[in-house]
This record gives C-alpha cells, structure tokens and sequence, in this order.
C-alpha cells in the first residue's frame, strides 16, 4: 500500500501560495513533461548526453553548467549554491542559516524566506539553486548541520517544503540535499553508512517526501555510500525510492564530484553529473563522450538518456524558464567583476532576515526576569569576541571560514559573502542610544579586563561561539565536523569570569548546533539567549529581543544535553557507519532512554506566560485522518507568539519512539487573549513503515495525542483510535 496522495497539509501550503510575484506561471509536472518531451524527441543522444553533463569546474561563472543544445535550442543551465543565500555574488543578501530558519517554527517566515532567496537566484540568472540543505542534524558535531533544520524529520519536512514553494514560485528550481545519510564531514567521500530500511524512510527520507509533494524539481544525491554503493549509484535510494515509491518527477544531480562510475550511475537513475568532471578541475568526464559511447554500445538504454534530458528541460519548463530568463549576474570563482545586478527590492529582504533573525532568538533561561532590559539601566558591558567585528574583514577568510569576532553563518560551500554585518555590539549600542552607556572588550584570553569591564555595569552579556562547517577546510583541527562540544576561545573561562565579577550575567551563544554548558548553574548567569546564525542583521534581530521590542519566540531546533554521551549517536572515524541508534534521533533517544537533558528540543522562553486547555481529538475516518484542537491563551502581560507543539504517542505495537512531533503552530496573541489551535493528521503522520511490504502501513490502535511548549513540557494529552 503506497500513500502517495498530497497529504492535507501539503495540500493546504500548495493552496496558501499566490500567484508569483514576478507574474511567472508555474506548468504542472504533466504539462512541463509534455513540453520536455516534444524538444528532447527532436535531440540526437549527444545532445540529450550535452544536457545531462556538467562543463566542468571553474569553467564558467556558476559552481555548475550543463551544455547548451542548438537545433533544437536549449540554453546551458546555471547552477549555483546555496540553502541560505547566493554564493560568490555581490549585492545580494546574506541571511540566517537553515538552522536559525528553523528556531522560528514560523510557517509564514518560512516560505517568506524562500520566496526572497528565489527572487535573488533568479535575478542573478541561476537557473537551479542548490537547497535548502535537509540533512538530519543526527550527532550535534555534525559540520553542516546548521545549513539545515535540525534534528527531526517532520520540522525538516515542513521547513524544507515551505523552502522550497518560495524558492520555486519564484521560478527557479531547488535542489535540496544531500541524498542521503550524509550526517557527518568526516570521510564523506570514503565512509558507508548503513541505515535499516525503517530508519531510511522514516527520519532521513521523510523531508523529501514531503517536499516532492510540494512539487521539488531537483534533489542532489551526495558523496558517501549506502551499505557499500556510491549513493549516486544507488538504485534503491534513487530509482526506486525516489522515482517508483514516491513518484518525483524531476531529476537527480551528483553533489559536486560525487560521481564514481558511468554506467552503473545512469542506470540507477543520476540525472546530471556535476560539475561534469571526474576529479574536480580535470576537464574529463564519466558522462559526455563516455555516456554517448555506453548508448551505442548497449550498455546504457537510449530511453534512460533520453529520460534524463526530459526530466532536465521539465523542470525548466515546470518553473516557467522559457520565458525572459535573466542572463548570468555572478562574480564567478576569482571573484570576477560581474556587471552590477542590483536586486530590486532587497530592502524588503533586509527586514525579512531581521524579523526571522528575531523569531528565532531562543530565551533557553531568564531567571528573575532579568530580560528584557529596563529601560532605567544606565551601563550594559559587553564581553567577549562574539560580540565585535570579524578582524580579517566580513569576507575575510575562504568561504567564512575565519571563525573569529561574530559568528553570524559557518563555514564552507553553504556561505555567501556579506555585504555588512551588524555584530551584536553594532546592534545593542544602536538600540541603547545616548542614555545607557555600553562599554565592550573583545579580548576572550585577558579575563582581568574582561572582569573589570563587567564589574561597574548593571548588566553583563558575555558572548560566546562554536564553528563548524564542510570538510575541505580544517579550522583549528576541525575538519568540518566539531572535534569537541565546548565553546571556542576561551569561552566557559570567559563566561566563569564574568560571572564572578556581575551578578546580573546574561550569556549569547552564537553556535552551530548544541554546546556544553559547564556554567550553567552559577546564581550570577541568569539569562542563556540562542540567537544561532542570523547572518547579516545579526545584531539588530537580538537588540530586537534583548530591549524587548520583540517578544521572545524562537524554539529549540535540536536537543542540549547535560552531557555528550547523552546522545544517541556521534561521529564515526570508521568506513562503517552504523546507523544503531535506528529511529531515535535527538530527542526520541532521550524519551527512550529517559535522559533528562539540559534544554529540551521545542524548548524556548516569552516574556510572556501561555495556558493550554480543552484539548479534543477526533479521529476523522478510520483510513487514517485524525485532528487534534487545543485553545492556547497569553496569560501574561505581553502581547507576544507561543509555538503550539503536538507530538503523537503510536500505538504499543508498532515499536516507534515514545514521541514523534506531528505538527506544530506558532500563533500571536495580545495579552489575555486566546484561540484555537489546530492540527490535522494525515495517513502518512499516522504511519510507519513496514519493512516486509516496503511501505508505509497505517498504524491501528490507540494513539495519544501531546500537546504543549516543548518535547518535554507536555500541557495536554488525549487519545483516540483508529
Ligand atoms: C554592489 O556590490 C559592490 C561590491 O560589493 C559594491 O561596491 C556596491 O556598492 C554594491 N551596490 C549597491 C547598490 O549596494
Ligand atoms: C578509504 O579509507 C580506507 C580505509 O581507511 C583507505 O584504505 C582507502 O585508501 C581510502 N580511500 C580513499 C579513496 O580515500
Ligand atoms: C571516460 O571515462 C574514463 C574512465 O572510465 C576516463 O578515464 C576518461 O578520461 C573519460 N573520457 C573523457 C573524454 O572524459
Ligand atoms: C574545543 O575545540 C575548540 C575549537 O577547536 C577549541 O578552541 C577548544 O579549546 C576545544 N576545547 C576542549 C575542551 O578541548
């Protein structure tokens, strides 16, 4: 039994989208197949090869290019990174990271957030931009797991579609990755991992289902193995689990050199090699010549070939790139000057990172309410690094990888350039103006000043980071992945010092994932702030928050244990990589396990308080729809929005985790309001999948219902049966 109807949810999000801006009309996958087809009949198998074949590295101004086709005419594709922005372009903006996207839990902002992004690769003339990046964040020290939304699949899946409407109602494809069981940098180009079939579907192919029922052009097949074969030639994963068991009907590019073979790569369903070459810069090819030959040869059906260029020009077509396409605006690889292609609107970008910037900022602990700041405060002292200037510059080091002053993105082929950075001392001391005196040391290492500095001021924010980023930079022995969870530059030092000398101690974290907080129960340290990676309206989105003007509403992404080894899995330096903790990733290992951890996955502070009452759940037919209703009210003194979370306990018998997060939905009330939250449960949120029939088979028993503010801070729970 395959449930492969568009699920309510997806089909409520399809409904909510308005025409384009720009006025383009998107084809439905029929219509643009039907059009595919009619050119791709008229192409010899070189030409459909020149479609499917990247012209190689540094060879153009995009990180890829297909081969044009004349007569019929095609035009060469530009495809370009990446999920929080355009890499290697000016005037362009440089917004918050996946992760941050995904600490708002904001639905709207979400797809706004793509939306702006589209308008951009598409005003620089990109015809494919590759993201948003869905890899599960399934060890904490994973190196790119802040390109994507965390730790569980659903919140992935919603985060991840919303992308990708925004992004495509803008006409350009998205080309989420990286397919699949790419959780760690750590020999990604030279490791196995090993997933059963249960683990597979359920927690890392989940958000690609849903995307692909929000109409997905591309996917990007990534650099490891599955159970020994290259990811890019595996039939399982791409044939039949992408293409027969979840129909999607565009195509399937190689992450960048991920390629290993001609045929077996083509027959298994790749689409697209990229950026063309076998070893990056090499100028020869798997495909090209070679696919053409293994066509003549017998050894590649000319059906498949001619699949590949089909599913390639329908997915142009699908986003209406026939029509006025922008030509190339990019700065290309030496940073070439690129004629100025100024984006219309981007002041409307701008607010759009700020307001996501804001709703993301987690209030993790705001003992004696000591946030948000009075306004009789007369000196604030800001500590630490984190919280000044980049000092080789905004786009100092390669692909941002100087990980010192602020941290506003990690590093690697998930960056673009700056075109400024507000850093959390930029921010504060704007918004502070003339009558609160802000005084700032930057030094992490000289404790004495920083104790000095923060000892005559009413309140002290101490600043602290943690970097990561993509394998082919090492920053202070990191090779991607993070080799410990501790902050960096001194900082619990830092922070212990500046506790000693304030008693009014706010901490800001600006991390790529989970951090160890060895300080945590110090009287002195009574506000933890998680403004994650904001990007370049960074201090202004937590002025926004610290001062107040923004009601804290950012949630917990990913879980923060009290330890390292309260996770369920790390990262593996052998070939294998065994998947073993199966479906319990982030929190679901805790529940398991009842570990207690420091900060709950959901968790987040207003500076306002919510009640939830009169939960009711409905089973809706017995084939598997079900609704949940709870009435949430602000019952504190300030208007401000509450993340409603429902998480579903499955019936005994099916051997899922205690809790799997189902739907959630953030609302804004004023002060002493209330309204009725709702969620719907479509089969597939009712399901698991069943390794003997390969499918998903609705579960049938007696399912509770929890709903309330975090993982770990369940307000109601009810039952029903299906
Ligand atoms: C566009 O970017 C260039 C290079 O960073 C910069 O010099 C120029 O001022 C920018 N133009 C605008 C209008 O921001
Ligand atoms: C992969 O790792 C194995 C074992 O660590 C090593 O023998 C082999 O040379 C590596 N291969 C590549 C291509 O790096
Ligand atoms: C064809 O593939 C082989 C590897 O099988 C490679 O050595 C060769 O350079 C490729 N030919 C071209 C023209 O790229
Ligand atoms: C953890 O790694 C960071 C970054 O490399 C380093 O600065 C720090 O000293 C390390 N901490 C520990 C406890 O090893």
């Amino acid at each position: 039994m395959h449930l492969l109807s568009l699920s309510a949810s997806a089909a409520l999000l399809v409904s909510a989208v308005t025409a384009a801006p720009h006025g383009i009309k998107l084809l439905s996958w029929d219509e643009a197949h039907e059009k595919a087809s009619a050119l791709v009949s008229q192409m010899s198998v070189e030409q459909k090869v020149g479609l499917a074949t990247g012209q190689g590295w540094e060879k153009t101004l995009c990180v890829g290019n297909t081969f044009e086709s004349t007569n019929p005419d095609f035009p060469s594709l530009c495809l370009q990174d990446g999920p929080l922005g355009v890499r290697w372009a000016d005037n362009v903006t440089a917004g918050v990271s996946g992760i941050t996207a995904a600490a708002s839990w904001d639905k709207d902002l979400l797809y706004k957030r793509g939306a702006y992004l589209g308008v951009e690769f598409r005003t620089k003339g990109v015809n494919m931009a590759l993201g948003p990046c869905v890899d599960i964040m399934r060890s904490p020290r994973g190196g790119r797991g802040w390109e994507g939304f965390g730790e569980d699949p659903y919140l992935q899946g919603v985060s991840g579609s919303l992308t990708v409407e925004g992004i495509q109602d803008q006409g350009v494809v998205a080309v989420p990755k990286h397919y699949i069981l790419n959780n760690q940098e750590t020999n990604r180009k030279n490791s196995s991992s090993n997933a059963d079939h249960r683990t597979l579907h359920e927690i890392y192919v989940w958000p690609y289902a849903r995307m692909i029922e929000a109409g997905l052009g591309g996917v990007m097949c990534s650099y490891n193995q599955l159970d020994g074969t290259w990811a890019c030639e595996n039939e399982y994963i791409l044939n039949t689990v992408l293409k027969e068991q979840l129909g999607f009907r565009g195509l399937i590019m190689t992450d960048w050199g991920a390629q290993m073979s001609n045929e077996p790569s083509a027959n298994a369903g790749l689409d697209m090699t990229m950026p063309g070459d076998i070893v990056m810069g090499d100028g020869f090819s798997w495909w090209g010549a070679n696919l053409t030959k293994a066509v003549e040869d017998g050894k590649v059906p000319e059906e498949r070939v001619t699949d590949m260029a089909q599913r390639i020009a329908a997915a142009y077509y699908k986003m209406g790139q026939d029509k006025g396409f922008p030509s190339i605006g990019l700065n290309g690889f030496h940073r070439e000057e690129a004629p100025e292609v100024l984006i219309p609107g981007i002041e409307e970008h701008t607010k759009i990172v700020r307001d996501i910037g804001a709703a993301a900022v987690i209030v993790l602990q705001n003992n004696d309410d000591i946030l948000p700041l009075s306004g009789d405060l007369k000196k604030i002292a800001l500590v630490g690094s984190d919280a000044g200037p980049i000092p080789q510059g905004i786009n100092g080091c390669e692909d941002q990888s100087c990980a010192e002053g602020h941290l506003a993105m990690g590093w690697g082929s998930g960056t673009t350039d700056f075109p400024y950075l507000i850093t959390p001392a930029d921010g504060i001391s704007s918004r502070a103006g003339d009558d609160i005196e802000v005084s700032t040391t930057f030094d992490d290492w000289d404790l004495e000043t920083a104790k000095s500095v923060a000892s005559d001021a009413d309140v002290a924010i101490v600043f602290a980071m943690a970097d990561s980023g993509e394998e082919y930079i090492d920053v202070d022995g990191n090779v991607g992945d993070r080799k410990n969870m501790s902050l960096w530059h001194n900082g619990d030092n830092l922070i212990e010092a500046v506790a000693e000398a304030n008693d009014n101690v706010i901490v800001v974290i600006n991390a790529v994932g989970a951090v160890l907080m060895p300080w945590i129960d110090h009287e002195s340290i009574k506000a933890v702030v998680w403004p994650g990676l904001p990007g370049q309206e960074s201090g202004n989105s937590l002025a926004d928050v610290l001062f107040g003007d923004v009601n804290p509403s950012g949630r917990l992404p990913f879980t923060i244990a009290k330890n390292e080894n309260d996770y369920g899995a790390t990262i593996d330096p052998n070939f294998n990589v065994e998947y073993t903790e199966k479906l319990e990733v982030g929190y679901k290992h805790f529940d398991a396990h009842d570990i207690e951890p420091l900060f709950a996955f959901g968790h987040g502070l207003s500076y306002s308080t919510f009640e939830y009452n009169k939960l009711k759940v409905k089973c809706k037919d017995k084939k598997g729809t079900a609704s949940a209703s709870v009435e949430v009210s602000n019952t504190g003194e300030k208007d401000g929005a509450e993340v409603a979370q429902a998480y579903l306990e499955f019936p005994k018998d099916v051997g899922a985790p205690p809790k799997q997060l189902r739907g959630f939905e953030k609302v804004f009330l004023k002060a002493g309001k209330k309204t009725k939250v709702n969620f719907e449960f479509t089969p597939i949120d009712l399901s698991y999948f069943d390794e003997d029939s390969e499918s998903w088979v609705l579960a049938k028993g007696e399912f509770t219902v929890h709903v309330g503010a975090s993982s770990r801070d369940i307000r109601q729970s009810a039952t029903f049966t299906l």
